[in-house]
């Protein structure tokens, strides 16, 4: 369940990377955008040339006073994230919490959690950084829009799930 190492991914997977980019930017509504929330440390992870993340409204949660200009909306929790979101609410068509592991933590135990978009990599990687236990009443599903099969890149296998809260 590892996800990070020293500030940067443990892997480089161009597929994982891709499919990362499609699932969070693609809308129904071409008049609407996703939003992706991230923790503070996450966003300073991303290399400068993705940040913010394009076509999507990027959202960043610290306790730091800190200023992003037009690149990413500070929040100060997730309860003020929620309260920004709803202010823009016409505008959103779904939110992305992209991590890391407290944020992804908070946002399972959410009323408003919807479905967690887990990549399981098949090999062992040294991380520092972990994703939280999985609650026990989350189920695997099936999305028609992710590929089912084992996925391989690098000699790297892995694979899509998609759970959702019961
Ligand atoms: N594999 C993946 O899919 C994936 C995804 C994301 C990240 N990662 C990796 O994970 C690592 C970074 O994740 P991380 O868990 O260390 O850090 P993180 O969650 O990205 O950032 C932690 C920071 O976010 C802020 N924060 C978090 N929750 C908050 C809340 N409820 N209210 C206000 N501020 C809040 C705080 O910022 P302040 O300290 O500024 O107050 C906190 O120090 C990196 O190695 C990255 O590459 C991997």
């Amino acid at each position: 369940m590892g996800i990070g190492i020293k500030g940067d991914l443990p892997w480089r997977l161009k597929t994982e990377m891709e499919y990362f980019t499609r699932m969070t930017t693609e809308t129904k509504d071409k008049n609407k955008k996703n939003v992706v929330l991230m923790g503070r440390r996450t966003w300073d992870c991303l290399p400068e040339t993705y940040r913010p993340l394009r076509n999507r409204i990027n959202m960043v949660l610290t306790s730091q006073l800190m200023n992003y200009g037009d690149k990413a909306i500070v929040c100060t929790s997730i309860p003020n994230a929620l309260e920004i979101i709803t202010k823009i609410q016409n505008e959103v068509e779904r939110v992305w919490v992209i991590g890391g592991s407290k944020v992804y933590k908070e946002a399972m135990e959410s009323p408003y959690f919807g479905r967690l978009y887990l990549t399981r990599i098949r090999k062992r990687f040294e991380c520092d950084t972990f994703f939280p236990p999985i609650p026990n009443n989350f189920v695997l599903v099936q999305d028609p829009i992710v590929p089912e099969d084992i996925q391989e890149e690098k000699g790297i296998q892995f694979v899509y799930e998609v759970y959702e809260k019961r």
